[in-house]
């Protein structure tokens, strides 16, 4: 068995742990929600809460890639997060970089293939850089899709999708009767991956928070009570257990 078998077969035997392994979600989503909650009960500023926030977001990446789901999305920064005090921008920007620095050697050596929702050239040099060489390093790898959405805004990529077909339309590149629901999914930032299937939000907020409005379409929603640093890889396949008891029916009649 050469080492791709071995690590095919592993990740069989984690996902029939939860059961059923074709009813795992394709795609995850996570509002990674609680981080300040977290700081606030443990008397220790904002920042450390993100901090902590970023452990389980390396956890919670490594056991959705061991499980062999197909892609990740995590928002990580809105473009409302901007209006935070500057103290914690800044922290959570440095908490960017230093994740990317850290981790690119390990999600590259796993195959994982790095994608940037939302708007970059907003984003201070240094971090715009770093994002770019991880999307270009991994860009070519056939593994876990791991979108980290920073700077982004939900409406704001419909916006630029219907923007760019509109370029389309009136070079008569594209006629008006041939858009249909592929074409704006093509032009998000998540062409060519499946839609949302499952999304979970910490902290017992149950908001989308123009969080992947398009794509989230027939997503599943599951609301932890747990606050972002809390949410361990137990609370995760609880989810996933709980996903799979979902009867997904997509708008039909389906007899029980
Ligand atoms: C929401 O918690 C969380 C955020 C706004 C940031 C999430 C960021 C991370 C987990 C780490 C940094 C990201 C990467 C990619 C390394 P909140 O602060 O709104 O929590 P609260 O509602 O309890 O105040």
């Amino acid at each position: 068995m050469n080492a791709k078998q071995v690590k095919d077969l592993w990740k069989l035997r984690n996902a029939e742990k939860l059961g059923d392994p074709t009813r795992m979600p394709r795609h995850v989503a996570i509002i990674m929600d609680g981080n300040g909650r977290w700081a606030k009960q443990h008397k220790l500023s904002v920042s450390r809460g993100h901090r902590q926030g970023t452990e389980t977001l390396r956890e919670i990446i490594r056991h959705t890639d061991d499980l062999g789901i197909e892609a990740l999305s995590l928002y990580a920064f809105s473009t409302e997060n901007w209006s935070r005090p500057a103290e914690e921008v800044s922290a959570l920007m440095q908490l960017i970089l230093d994740f990317f620095v850290s981790e690119i050697e390990e999600l590259d050596q796993k195959n994982v293939r790095i994608l940037i929702l939302g708007d970059k050239s907003a984003l201070p040099e240094k971090q715009r850089e770093t994002l770019l060489e991880a999307e270009r390093r991994t860009g070519g790898n056939t593994g876990l899709h791991l979108n980290i959405a920073i700077n982004y805004g939900s409406r704001a990529e419909i916006v630029k999708a219907a923007r760019e077909i509109a370029v389309q339309v009136q070079s008569g590149e594209l006629s008006l009767d041939a858009i249909g629901e592929e074409t704006i999914s093509d032009h998000l930032y998540t062409a060519g991956q499946p839609e949302v299937d499952l999304l979970i939000r910490t902290s017992g907020e149950m908001r989308l928070s123009n969080f992947l409005l398009y794509q989230n379409a027939y997503a599943e929603f599951i609301f932890p009570e747990v606050l972002w640093p809390d949410f361990t890889v137990e609370e995760y396949d609880r989810c996933l257990k709980e996903f799979e008891s979902r009867n997904r029916r997509f708008g039909a009649r389906v007899e029980e």
